[in-house]
């Protein structure tokens, strides 16, 4: 095997993320194995969303370094660690009240091809991203939504929405950022019955709150308190871990 597919596809060493002085990440040494579900968890606050700015190249560390499939991807710009295969959706939706699900879709297709919008006027282009975009709507379940503007849609719609943008890039890394914040239980069944079809051949990294949703999702799990990695493990010894129990009542989690 040569070193590019054998160790893992995301590992941190002593990442660490200040603001003035405060530490809001680290040091965190994370290894995220290839093909696997890996949950993080945590109270508000703990650095998950400011670990996922580091590892995509939207605020640059303050110290350590990030290997992606083992080569070094620290302060890389947020397009180069893109086009390396990484990415991501949001905490809250981002996205264009006016654009419709399938010009979302056709946007993140033209952007991540490297073509742009130089070939915008080709009709034969078009028709390709239109055809891969209502694809990938079908493949999250809006295709029959594909022309609605976004901001017609229901709220589990428009994650959904964004999960098809962010599989857009075809990225060997997904970085999913509380992907089921706000649903109600049916729309957060489905959104766990989605991401257990398009994991296939991917590894995701996925911040969550719902236990019942790391529990049915992740291989590993690790937990963050106060930027620091508090405990690490499959899903069932990480919940039986007493410092995990302490940290989740001492924030006020039930
Ligand atoms: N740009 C910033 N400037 C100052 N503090 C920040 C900034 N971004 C995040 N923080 C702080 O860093 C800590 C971690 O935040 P965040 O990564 O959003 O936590 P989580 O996603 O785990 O809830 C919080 O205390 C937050 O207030
Ligand atoms: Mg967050």
């Amino acid at each position: 095997m040569t070193p590019s597919n054998s160790g893992p596809v995301l590992e941190t060493r002593h990442l660490t993320k200040s603001f003035g002085d405060f530490r809001a990440v680290g040091p965190v040494d994370l290894r995220v194995g290839r093909g696997t579900v890996h949950a993080l968890v945590g109270p508000n606050g703990a650095g998950k969303t400011t670990l996922f700015h580091l590892l995509t190249g939207f605020q640059p560390p303050s110290g350590g370094t990030i290997l992606l499939d083992g080569h070094q991807v620290t302060g890389l710009a947020p397009e180069r660690i893109a086009r390396l295969g990484v990415a991501r959706s949001f905490q809250v939706t981002s996205l264009f009240e006016q654009s419709t699900a399938v010009e979302h879709v056709e946007l993140a297709l033209m952007s991540g091809s490297g073509l742009g919008r130089r070939f915008w006027r080709s009709d034969r282009l078009l028709t390709r991203y239109r055809d891969r975009s209502l694809d990938l709507l079908d493949q999250v379940g809006l295709a029959p939504w594909a022309d609605d503007p976004a901001g017609q849609l229901p709220y589990g719609r428009r994650r959904a929405l964004e999960l098809a943008i962010a599989l857009a890039l075809d990225p060997k890394l997904l970085l999913l950022d509380e992907p089921t914040a706000g649903m109600g239980v049916e729309d957060v069944e489905r959104t766990v019955e989605l991401i257990g079809r398009v994991r296939a051949g991917r590894t995701v990294v996925l911040v969550e709150h719902n236990m019942s949703v790391v529990g049915s999702l992740a291989d590993r799990v690790t937990v963050l308190q106060r930027g620091r990695v508090l405990a690490e493990g499959p899903y069932d010894q990480v919940r039986e871990d007493e410092r995990v129990i302490e940290a989740y009542l001492g924030a006020g989690h039930g």
